[in-house]
């Protein structure tokens, strides 16, 4: 019931964007573990693109060692920029920290995002309305730009990707040109669920448009195709990054974007003081400190990626889609999601389901160590073979 404080209803004030969205809420492990009656460290978890081999062993022996809990961590990382900088030889003025690269999401949508209405006295910017007030997002893809542009109270408008997964370029050069209001654009790449990349001709093409073009580089390592370096030749292109992926520093929440000096200036006023924590600072560090081991475990994930599709091509109940990062989609044949989720998890394997829309039949693997490889493969190979469908 609607608690009344004096003539307010608090809960009639929320906004209805919020009331219209959905909560984040992925189950964690353990009450996968609990719901399934089984121990944690059983369960081969490929559900959510993480790294199975976890942090270096030097950024393990940093958080060992820490020992900075009570003191304020450097508001702008300042040393972790320097080392991203000499990493992707980029200036560090035009990296940006953030709490995971969501953070860096959410921090570009309210730097863009429109004023209010200017009003007397008030703290509105009073000079000629400016900002974004339109997010094109390219789905299937992460579903954060989306989130993000919703609770940020901006029009999010899709360009669903063609049929291949690739960038309708053409529709979004339509949207331009009959209204040509400016954007802000997500691309990810490569992409998540598909793997693919986007292609340089379709990034310079999205460059000639009135838009913020935001590339999503979470798991560029497993491509090793980066376009950081057109960001100095473009003050229209933000390249995002994690520590998440090929790092295994997911739990820690460090990504990091590369953006136009006037941007980078813009952010580091806009941001929370103290948003990327002491430790993760540290691991993070860590791991650029010695960038070969972890380098070393991306060689060997793209190696398990490669031979993880081709096992998975002669699977009749899934075909895998070819990918450049560290998991694969697959459509799925013959069975529901739902009676393939039974049987993966009663073999204590968690995989991604989608479910819905161009993902309706679709799964995504992530790419774990050999032996978790083997055992998503023996439990497909596994499926009673009379229910399935011939592969086309
Ligand atoms: C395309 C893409 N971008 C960004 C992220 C989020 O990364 P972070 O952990 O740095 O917030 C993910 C995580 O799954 C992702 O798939």
């Amino acid at each position: 019931m609607s608690q009344r404080t004096g003539s307010l209803v608090v809960s009639e004030l929320i906004g209805g964007r919020v009331r219209g969205m959905q909560e984040y809420a992925p189950e964690p492990l353990a009450e996968t573990a609990r719901r399934l009656g089984v121990a944690p460290a059983s369960l081969i978890k490929l559900d959510a693109n993480e790294n199975p081999y976890g942090p270096t062993d030097r950024a393990a022996a940093v958080l060992r060692a820490y020992a900075e809990h009570h003191r304020y961590p450097d508001p702008i990382s300042r040393r972790l920029r320097q080392a991203i900088g000499s990493y992707l030889s980029v200036d560090p003025d035009q990296i940006l920290v953030g709490n995971g690269s969501d953070e860096l999401i959410d921090l570009l949508l309210r730097l863009f995002r429109p004023a209010p209405r200017p009003v007397a006295g008030s703290n509105a910017d009073d000079r000629a309305p400016n900002g974004i007030g339109q997010v094109i997002d390219c789905q299937p893809s992460f579903g954060m730009y989306a989130f993000y542009g919703v609770a940020n109270d901006m029009q999010v408008v899709d360009i669903p990707r063609t049929s291949g997964y690739g960038v309708d370029v053409e529709a979004i050069e339509t949207l331009c040109a009959r209204d040509p209001q400016p954007r802000i654009l997500f691309v990810a790449s490569p992409n998540n669920p598909d793997g693919q990349l986007l292609p340089e001709a379709a990034l310079r093409r999205l460059l000639a448009l009135p838009l913020v073009v935001v590339l999503d580089e979470a798991y560029v390592e497993f491509a090793g195709d980066s376009r950081v370096g057109w960001v100095a030749e473009h003050d229209n292109l933000i390249v995002l990054r994690t520590f998440s992926k090929w790092a295994g520093l997911a739990g820690l929440r460090v990504g990091y974007g590369v953006f136009p000096p006037a941007l980078a200036t813009a952010l580091l006023k806009l941001k929370s003081p103290y948003n990327v924590n002491g430790a993760a600072q540290a691991a993070a560090l860590a791991t650029l400190e010695d960038v070969e081991q972890a380098m070393a475990r991306v060689r060997l994930l793209v190696a398990e990626r490669e031979r993880l599709y081709t096992r998975l091509q002669d699977i009749p109940v899934v075909q895998p889609h070819p990918s450049q990062a560290n998991y694969i989609m697959c459509h799925v044949r013959g069975y529901t999601l739902a009676e393939l989720r039974d049987w993966m998890e009663a073999r204590g394997i968690l995989l991604r389901y989608y479910g819905r829309g161009a993902l309706a039949d679709c799964i995504r693997i992530s790419v774990g160590t050999p032996e978790q490889n083997d055992a998503v493969i023996e439990a497909l190979e596994a499926l009673p073979s009379q229910v399935l469908a011939s592969k086309e």
